[in-house]
């Protein structure tokens, strides 16, 4: 695996603190002292039971259990690897980070592996490109032309054409030295029944997929004639996975204005950055998804148009979408979009309005979209009307309550039961209350849901702590008594090398401990302690999260033993009951040691061997009458 440095790790640690890592996801609802609360990222809540403490730089929710250090944070909530958080934060917050890579594991294999696959695209995309420009393009010109594509714009989108026929591409790739495993990979083929591999693009127009940064990571192909499917796609891959990526965010990236359009298709999306619209952006086909959402905030966003088809596919795509981006907003509740919602006049698509009417026509149309309350409340309203019947009432209620309970804004949701509040006769308030109620409802399946993940997530653990058991019996044995005075020598910090405090010999050791994974870990941390600063709790968590102690995650164990112990009211008393504990535990080794001893003696015949273990067992008696007096002079 890639391994970056600790002293790097340490560094980004120290500086990318976990209040402003946290901060730019939840908002902090509740201070006290050293400790911030907000909702909790992870899971569905109404009160906070999420936490953040400044002095440790860590965070935890009491209600899902998650805890960790910002890395872990980023980890979890970005769902990235650890060297990828770590290279986060570290570009965040300038901190170099470099790999040093080992070169023979899997993952830098991999990592070759998409290397080829991003050269192979690359080469696609320029062979597709030439063919456009060929011979054989003839028809794919002209039908960029009656799209209205223009010379600049083709180049812009780095449009291509894949000829007709069943092997160009793998001819051509294959003569640049690509093999067959390679270029499976690249999901540009398909596999005939004879073993073959055959273009998957052929005689289409071919769109490449770029990443926010502007690299290749798919395609796209449309038909040249009205035959079906009007598009193929490339399938995911090591470089590409569904709804992770919009189209045209490498451009929209940069533009001055903090908007997004969002519209359905790619095509929709290259019209109007042709007609100067630079902040348009596609959702390549799939249902908006929250990874796209949180990609549109991490590149900048503050606001986000939609454009739905006006087909009823298009109008229960919005309701989806809506549902999701409130329901990731309310947890997310320091990412800040305001989410708008427009309609195309005649049942049009953005390309062919934006051509047949016009940038400025276009432009007012994404003036006028609907902030996603009001658009809800239309929802709710125009479906349920009928031009001969009238308003459903008990239709139009029923989605009001629902659409209702999505929003979070309590002032949006007044607003939306008090306009409702007038065609059903019934007060505001009572719409509210039937909204909280459904709210409830949600939270509470949601709630199950959470539960049923962290059940499955349990009874991994177990499994893991009877294969650990199996295979390495003992190695994460911690006893109650040891993870207390370490964390108690945690919680000292510098006084721990303060020598008028804590004598020499009363510095916790190795031996200290029985299990291997404990000991690990005060090995680490005495190797990492600072006489100026000790170890941080943060900085521990790292090799904590390596291990398990009694077949529970070390880090979880931890926290949990230290967040059932009070803090001494001053530092001399955390110092006492630092050595009380550690009087204790080394007295109670002191015991089983004796025990194995007598044992020993009774079966030895060996008299010179007795006398030898007799003269140990009383030492080791004079040693355990030392450890009562001093811990009685505490
Ligand atoms: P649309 O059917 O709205 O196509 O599909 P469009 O963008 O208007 O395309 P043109 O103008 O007819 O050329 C929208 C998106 O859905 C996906 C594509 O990502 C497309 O951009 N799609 C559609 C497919 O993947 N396959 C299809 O067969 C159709
Ligand atoms: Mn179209």
């Amino acid at each position: 695996m890639a391994k970056i440095p600790q002293s790097t790790i340490d560094e980004v640690l120290a500086r990318a603190d976990i209040e402003s890592v946290v901060g730019r996801y939840v908002t902090f609802t509740k201070r006290t002292g050293q400790n911030l609360f907000g909702l909790c990222p992870f899971h569905s809540e109404k009160t906070p039971s999420f936490s953040v403490s400044i002095s440790k730089n860590i965070y935890k929710c009491f209600g899902c259990q998650k805890c960790g250090n910002a890395i872990g944070f980023i980890m979890d909530i970005e769902k990235m690897s650890f060297p990828e958080a770590v290279k986060y934060l570290g570009d965040q917050y300038g901190v170099p980070v470099e790999w040093e890579e080992d070169g023979k594991d899997n993952s830098s294999e991999l990592k070759k592996r998409k290397k080829r696959v991003e050269a192979i695209l690359t080469e696609a995309a320029g062979f597709y490109y030439k063919a456009l420009n060929s011979d054989a393009g003839k028809a794919a010109r002209e039908y960029a032309a009656k799209r209205q594509l223009s010379q600049k714009t083709l180049v812009k989108f780095g449009i291509g054409y894949a000829p007709d026929g069943f092997t160009n591409l793998y001819q051509y790739l294959k003569k640049k030295g690509y093999d067959d495993s390679e270029l499976k990979d690249s999901g540009l083929f398909t596999v005939a029944k004879n073993g073959n591999l055959i273009d998957l693009f052929r005689g289409r127009l071919i769109i490449p997929i770029f990443d926010f940064l502007g690299k290749i990571v798919a395609f796209g192909g449309r038909n040249l004639g009205p035959e079906l499917p009007k598009y193929v796609n490339s399938p995911d891959s090591l470089v590409y996975e569904k709804g992770k990526h919009l189209y045209g965010l490498n451009y929209a990236k940069s533009t001055k204005t903090k908007q997004l359009i969002i519209v359905e298709g790619y095509m929709d999306a290259i019209a109007m950055h042709q007609a100067g619209v630079d902040n348009a952006v596609a959702a390549l086909g799939t249902a908006f998804t929250d990874n796209q959402l949180r990609l549109a905030s991490k590149c900048g966003a503050d606001e986000i148009v939609f454009f739905f088809d006006s087909d009823k596919a298009g109008q229960a795509a919005a309701l989806r979408a809506s549902k999701m981006m409130l329901s990731y907003l309310r947890r997310m509740s320091g990412i800040k979009i305001r989410i708008r919602i427009a309609a195309v006049p005649n049942g049009k698509d953005p390309d062919e309005y934006i051509k047949n009417d016009g940038v400025e026509a276009f432009k007012a149309v994404v003036k006028s979209a609907k902030d996603v309350n009001d658009y809800l409340f239309s929802r709710a309203y125009d479906d349920n009307y009928d031009v001969e019947r009238g308003l459903d009432q008990t239709k139009f209620q029923e989605d009001i309550v629902t659409y209702g309970s999505w929003l979070f804004d309590p002032i949006k949701r007044e607003k939306m039961a008090a306009q409702a509040a007038q065609y059903l006769g019934a007060r505001a308030e009572t719409i509210i209350a039937a909204m909280e109620h459904v709210e409830d409802d949600d939270l509470e399946s949601k709630r199950t849901q959470d539960k049923r993940e962290q059940e499955k997530a349990d009874s991994e653990q177990i499994k893991q702590r009877i294969e650990n058991a199996a295979n390495a019996p003992k190695a994460d044995v911690v006893t109650r008594d040891e993870m207390e005075l370490l964390v108690r020598a945690v919680r000292l910090g510098p006084l721990l090398a303060d020598e008028s405090k804590i004598d020499r010999t009363d510095v916790i050791r190795k031996n200290d401990f029985t299990g291997h994974n404990i000991r690990e870990v005060v090995t680490y941390f005495l190797e990492s302690f600072d006489a100026q600063r000790g170890v941080s709790e943060a900085v521990l968590v790292n090799k904590l999260s390596e291990v398990m102690f009694n077949g529970i995650k070390a880090e979880v164990f931890f926290f949990k033993m230290s967040d059932s112990m009070p803090v001494e009211p001053t530092k001399d008393a955390e110092v006492d009951m630092y050595k009380k504990t550690l009087y204790l535990v080394r007295a109670k080794k002191c015991t089983q040691e004796m025990i194995k001893l007598r044992e020993l003696i009774r079966n030895t015949d060996d008299e010179a061997k007795k006398q030898e273990l007799m003269a140990k067992s009383e030492k080791l008696d004079k040693y355990y009458q030392k450890l009562q007096q001093k811990s009685d002079a505490l």
